[in-house]
């Protein structure tokens, strides 16, 4: 049989609770252990792996109106998940990921040992910050050292259609968005929308472009930043809403900022449905007849739902050498393991080394020396040079 661990149960492939082939397997559910202990004087924290990233952001503010830390947007992803493979959110480009982050975790080995960030070594605490937490063990829990947050951040999300100059918009967001100030960031939602919302019998289709942005500071810094760097939004105070930290982790999860922030604490999604995610890195801007050529690809019919997310790196991100952790980007359809019997090296370094660059090698390098018999396997799982 193999293991399946799951914590906030959000895989993308749902690999913590389902197999593409027919092997059996076992779910370790690690609902249950999700206690958080705060530090507020040494700035640091102690959750375990079952805690969601609400739960987190929630037990924080509870302790310190200054605090917080740098993770995802929606407050139902789990930690287990979340922290060993990354984990970006609006606080990313002033302190990176959550994995650059982690200061020491309590894990499980294939041995059942159960060792901390001294007893399992600096390779495997390397490892397990970005390399997926999956195929090293289980993880039980992380320290993390949280991040200041200013009493007041404020947030704005402006929604631009093609007729509102998106296409233009969208351009220069790519050449100031990774270089702007790094209390600031600005992310743009993509999704078509209706161009006429009089009759239903004359709809004409746009592209919306929704810049949707938080920073950590108050409006009056605010305007005169953005009228700097990015003047043709033409951003204007009424776009803005000042709120606490807490407030805006609520606004950009999509509830409103009144809402109590008790509603982080409820793991159940407020929306369902099933969808296929893919993730990209660009490098270049793409040119104004390069994002011309993706609008009519939104119109076709399949397309009806799709959302496309642009978000920015560069500042703190650049600072942070692409070894430094082993941070990776997930999806299935590059490639995957054999999942019954053995996978080689060379079958899985096809997509280990499109999905983890150079540090695919290190991986495995881990991999074979704390599970070298690949008890701890999936799709997308490293995999260890013994083969038998
Ligand atoms: C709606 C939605 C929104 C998202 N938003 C963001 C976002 O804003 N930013 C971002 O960076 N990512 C985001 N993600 C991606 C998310 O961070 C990853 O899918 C993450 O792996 C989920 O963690 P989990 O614990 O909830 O998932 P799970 O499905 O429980 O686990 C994910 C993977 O990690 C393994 N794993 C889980 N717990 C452990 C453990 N304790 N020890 C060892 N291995 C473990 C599982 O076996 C599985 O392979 C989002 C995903 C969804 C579905
Ligand atoms: C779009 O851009 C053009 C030229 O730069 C400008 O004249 C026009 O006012 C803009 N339209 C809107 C709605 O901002
Ligand atoms: C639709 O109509 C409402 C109300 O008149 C308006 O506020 C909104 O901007 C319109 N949406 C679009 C995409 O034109
Ligand atoms: C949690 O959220 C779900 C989905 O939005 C909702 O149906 C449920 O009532 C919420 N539970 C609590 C205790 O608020």
């Amino acid at each position: 049989m193999q293991i399946r661990t799951r914590s906030g149960g959000h895989d993308y492939e749902g690999l913590s609770y389902f197999s593409n082939s027919e092997v059996p397997f076992v779910i370790i559910d690690l609902i249950n252990l999700r206690e958080i202990e705060i530090d507020v004087e040494k700035s640091t924290a102690w959750v375990q792996s079952g805690a969601t990233i609400g739960e987190v952001y929630y037990r924080i503010r509870q302790k310190s109106k200054n605090l917080g830390f740098p993770a995802g947007v929606c407050p139902t992803v789990g930690v287990g998940g979340h922290f060993s493979g990354g984990g970006y959110g609006f606080l990313m480009c002033k302190y990176g990921l959550s994995a650059d982050n982690i200061i020491d975790a309590r894990i499980i080995d294939v041995n059942g040992r159960f060792l901390d960030r001294q007893a399992m070594g600096e390779e495997l605490f390397w490892a397990i910050r970005g390399g997926g937490g999956a195929s090293f063990g289980v993880i039980i829990a992380w320290k993390i050292r949280l991040v200041k947050v200013p009493s007041i951040v404020t947030v704005f999300r402006v929604p631009r259609t093609l007729e509102q100059n998106a296409t233009k918009l969208i351009h220069k967001w790519q050449l100031v968005a990774n270089k702007i100030d790094k209390d600031l960031t600005i992310r743009i939602n993509l999704q078509r929308v209706n161009k006429k919302n009089s009759s239903k019998k004359n709809m004409e289709l746009t592209i919306q472009a929704t810049f949707e942005s938080m920073f950590l500071g108050g409006i009056n810094n605010l305007i005169p930043l953005m009228q700097k760097n990015f003047p043709e939004l033409g951003l204007v105070r009424e776009d803005c809403i000042e709120m606490s930290w807490i407030e805006s982790v609520l606004y950009l999860a999509g509830f409103t900022s009144d809402q109590p922030h008790e509603v982080l604490l409820n793991r159940t999604q407020s929306y369902m449905f099933f969808f296929k995610g893919k993730t990209d890195y660009v490098r270049d801007p793409i040119p104004d007849f390069g994002l011309k050529g993706i609008w009519p690809i939104f119109y076709e019919n399949e397309a009806k739902n799709a959302i496309m997310i642009l978000n920015p790196y560069g500042r703190k991100m650049d600072e942070i050498s692409e070894s430094e952790i082993p941070f990776p980007h997930r999806d299935l359809d590059i490639g995957m393991n054999n999942n019954v019997g053995y996978t080689s090296y060379k079958q899985a370094r096809v997509w280990g080394l499109k999905y983890f660059k150079n540090n695919f090698n290190t991986l495995v390098h881990v991999k074979t020396k704390v599970d070298p018999l690949n008890f701890f396997r999936n799709e997308q799982s490293i995999p260890s040079l013994i083969s038998k």
